[in-house]
């Protein structure tokens, strides 16, 4: 018996954008989710959806344990997680299993830590799958930046400190005289901005010293959040000039956000007022 290659209709283009995303989970087309940072509450309703729909997932190391949870037992699920430089599946292989997977028919969801189109190499899955004529569409998740800076009681932005925040990436990238870190470190070194760093553990020391020869001063706060959101969110605090010894000293590893700027102590002289018991009926109290 020939197998039929589900297809979406003519009309529709390969890349469902605006009202398209909406449409139901068409049999060969591949669905990259945004999971959010962990806490499995911050998935979206309509990644939510497409993940029950699903037949087929495929997921990364980022993603919660208690988001594969609400992955039914009959479907296929596939771990094509990084860590560092040890990889299970390289990206071109990756690309090639979703490709595969769609053209056997499947409804597959690739799903993604925090958002697919932010440091999350969506824009890579995307370009592969539409040139080999995949229909796919994208669903944004709750980025770590944002996530992990307010369950850590950091506003990215506030009116007293900074006109704006800028999201960089920290992994090295290979250039003309090897690996480097090469970021407009000029335009970066501001204390009326918020700077937030991706995968930045490693580079470190590089940022530090980069920041402050461009004119940070060197007790800017920074904000470490490891694993946030999850049971084990952890939030450190030390300043630009402290950084890279502070990571060596308490150990800090991946996952973490490091947030840089006034705003990370925005908060701490209010919140450290409070008496958060006090606020809460007593009946409402679950010791
Ligand atoms: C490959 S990037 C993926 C980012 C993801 N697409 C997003 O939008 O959040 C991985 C980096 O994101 C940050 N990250 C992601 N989830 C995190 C979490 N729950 N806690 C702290 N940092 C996190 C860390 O800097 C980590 O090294």
């Amino acid at each position: 018996m020939k197998f039929e290659v589900p297809r979406p209709p003519t009309h529709t283009p390969l890349l469902a954008i605006g009202v398209q995303n909406k449409r139901d989970f068409l049999p060969g087309e591949v669905v990259l989710l945004g999971a959010g940072p962990g806490d499995p509450e911050l998935l979206t309703l309509k990644a939510y959806r497409l993940l029950k729909e699903a037949d087929c997932v495929v997921y990364d190391r980022l993603v919660s344990d208690d988001i594969m949870a609400m992955v039914s037992e009959s479907v296929e699920k596939i771990y094509v997680g990084k860590k560092q430089s040890e990889h299970t599946l390289d990206q071109i292989d990756i690309n090639q299993l979703l490709v595969d997977k769609a053209r056997s028919g499947k409804k597959v969801a690739r799903l993604k830590g925090g958002d697919p189109f932010i440091f999350g190499r969506g824009g890579e899955e995307v370009q592969d799958l539409l040139k080999a004529g995949v229909a796919c569409r994208v669903v944004p998740g709750i980025t770590a930046a944002s996530a992990c800076t307010t369950y850590s009681g950091i506003p990215l932005t506030h009116r007293d400190f900074v006109h704006g925040c800028t999201f960089v990436t920290g992994h090295l990238q290979d250039g003309p005289d090897g690996q480097q870190l090469s970021l407009p470190w000029d335009v970066l070194a501001r204390e009326d901005h918020t700077l937030v760093v991706y995968m930045g553990i490693k580079t470190s020391p590089i940022l530090s010293r980069e920041l402050i020869k461009h004119g940070l001063p060197g007790k800017t706060p920074v904000g470490l959040i490891r694993q946030g959101t999850t049971e084990n969110h952890q939030t450190y605090r030390t300043t630009i000039e402290n950084l890279s010894e502070f990571i060596k000293d308490n150990e800090i590893k991946s996952p973490t956000l490091i947030v840089i700027g006034n705003v990370v102590n925005a908060l701490q002289e209010e919140a450290m007022l409070g008496d958060i018991t006090s606020a809460i009926p007593v009946g409402n109290i679950s010791i």
